[in-house]
């Protein structure tokens, strides 16, 4: 149970009895106007949530919960720049990084304004050959050096826009595992490649260690310790660190404490979205965002997408026993989109402590997984539509896909729909009857059985542009700060990361010298002595 009002979970818990004991097959025949009354548009998206377990009442119900917890006023407050981040006394601030209550922000909005205009500077610079490699040759490659919030949104994005209009190549280089830098690295020219280390703290050790490691190649290459400044970019707050580290103060672009590592796409760490796919590609992205802020903070309740899909994840997660979440975009574009939502909605709202420093008892942020159609059909939709595990679903499609092979692009949508339609009419006793006594194999039936009614919506546009990308991300964002004053959580900390970060530098020491692996748990020091021997020199 959440932590609203004991009313409004009785209610809930008896909506949810009363529609488990239906199909969503029966809501489709008793209201024939489903799909329009559960349809919204917003900035560019379509959202059809008819395949929701839900009617008019629960959606009613739901909406009362929203009105209760003041989700407007509490959006409007984020906006404005409410120190809602309680544990780290912050503002959460990534609306105004695309113009969102600029005017009564006007002091931070004067700071963004000066950012985006370096950035462009810059990007044009890069773009038009005024600024060059170190031989003099035009940059042809540019890679990204982060991990996070400073890593999953560009790369999300690049790939989502990425065509042949492409302006440079955008690699992503992100975990400590050598083998990450090396292969990304082994195919590019040091006289030809931008890096940027992108890192708001500039302490992390991955993001360090690869920035070390890419200025190694980079010198190894030909480029000179005086030419670096020429081929290393910093994104940070930290510019003492990036100073230390060797990046002039005049290739670093700011972020700022009132930007969430995970909700930092909109800033300087997009910078490589602007230099793989434009600065008008960057403004429009921008702008998507920017109309989903203003459809957010000024469309009433009933009508608000994000605020909706906060509310279908309530239902489902807590009344109807979804376990996971599931995000299947049909899009080869959007095949990062569910690991950059792992991080906004995992490490924003996976907290079992409320705003108050209470323990929570029931389960807060959903697990998300996801992967693009078709492919996860063939894997783990057997699961999904056999298996005896509740989850709930987004399903994700661009109407148009470019110049692309028309018929491929339709069986692609017939997947889709088809999907769709199969998680919610599953296969009738009648119907896994008929069909195995049509095999003569009448024991097969409980086999052929599916049991149908897996709550999910359907969410389109016309085609993955900067602007319907930008407003789809946004739309996730705001639907994860809305669940979070459901769940009564701080969605702008992230304290369960710091465990390991701390444990992992004790434990670096100890596989440095063997000091100390003792005081280590047995199982913990027996990995640790097997790691040591096997890397004895
Ligand atoms: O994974 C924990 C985290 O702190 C994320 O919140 C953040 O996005 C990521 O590390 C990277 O942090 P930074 O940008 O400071 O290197």
């Amino acid at each position: 149970m959440t932590e609203i009002g004991s009313e409004a979970a009785v209610a809930l818990t008896a909506a949810a009895s009363r529609l488990q004991a239906m199909t969503v097959s029966d809501l489709f025949e008793q209201d024939a106007t489903r799909v329009a009354a559960f349809s919204r548009k917003a900035a560019g998206l379509h959202l059809d949530f008819s395949k929701q377990r839900l009617d008019q009442d629960a959606l009613n119900t739901l909406l009362g919960v929203a009105k209760q917890f003041d989700l407007s006023g509490a959006f409007k407050q984020l906006t404005e720049g409410a120190p809602l981040n309680i544990t780290e006394r912050r503002a959460a601030l990534h609306t105004l990084l695309r113009g969102t209550a600029a005017e009564t922000l006007a002091t931070q909005y004067s700071d963004v304004r000066d950012c985006l205009a370096r950035m462009r500077l810059l990007v044009d610079a890069v773009h038009s050959g005024g600024r060059r490699g170190h031989s003099g040759s035009l940059f042809s490659d540019v890679v990204n050096i982060g991990i996070g919030g400073s890593d999953l949104g560009p790369r999300m994005v690049c790939r989502a826009l990425d065509n042949e209009h492409r302006r440079l190549r955008a690699h992503f280089i992100s975990n400590v595992d050598p083998h990450d830098l090396d292969t990304v690295l082994a195919d590019l020219n040091p006289a030809t490649t931008l890096i940027i280390v992108c890192s708001k703290t500039f302490t992390t050790e991955e993001t360090l260690t690869n920035a070390l490691r890419a200025r190694q190649w980079l010198t190894a290459g030909g480029v000179s310790h005086a030419a670096l400044a020429q081929h290393v970019l910093a994104v940070t707050t930290n510019l003492d660190a990036a100073a230390e580290f060797g990046i002039d103060i005049d290739q670093c672009y700011p972020m700022w404490d009132w930007v969430g590592g995970r909700y930092s796409l909109w800033s300087a760490i997009g910078l490589i979205i602007a230099l793989h796919s434009g600065w008008g590609a960057f403004e429009a992205l921008l702008a998507g965002a920017n109309a989903m802020d203003e459809h957010a903070l000024s469309t009433p309740y009933a009508d608000n997408m994000p605020m909706l899909l906060a509310l279908f994840e309530l239902w489902n997660t807590h009344y109807l026993g979804a376990e996971t979440h599931v995000v299947l975009p049909y899009s080869q574009r959007l095949e990062k989109l569910a690991e950059f939502l792992q991080q906004l909605t995992m490490e924003s709202n996976g907290k079992r402590v409320n705003l108050e420093g209470q323990t929570i008892s029931a389960p807060t942020a959903p697990v998300l997984w996801g992967s693009a159609g078709t492919i996860g059909q063939h894997s783990y939709y057997q699961l999904l539509h056999q298996g005896n595990r509740e989850f709930s679903a987004d399903l994700i499609m661009p109407l148009t896909n470019g110049d692309v092979d028309l018929d491929a692009h339709r069986k692609l949508a017939a997947n889709a729909f088809a999907q769709s339609r199969a998680f919610m009419i599953g296969r009738s006793t009648e119907d896994a009857q008929a069909l195995a006594a049509s095999r003569q194999q009448p024991e097969l039936a409980p086999h052929f059985e599916m049991p149908g009614s897996h709550p999910h919506s359907l969410l389109w546009c016309d085609a993955i542009t900067p602007a319907t990308l930008g407003a789809l991300i946004a739309a996730y964002e705001h639907k994860t700060f809305f669940l979070s004053r459901l769940l009564n959580v701080n969605a702008f900390d992230q304290w369960g990361v710091e465990l390991g970060k701390v444990i992992g530098r004790q434990i670096r020491g100890i596989l440095e010298t063997g000091d100390g692996i003792d005081a280590l748990d047995p199982s913990t020091a027996a990995a640790a002595r097997a790691w040591i021997t096997a890397n004895r020199a």
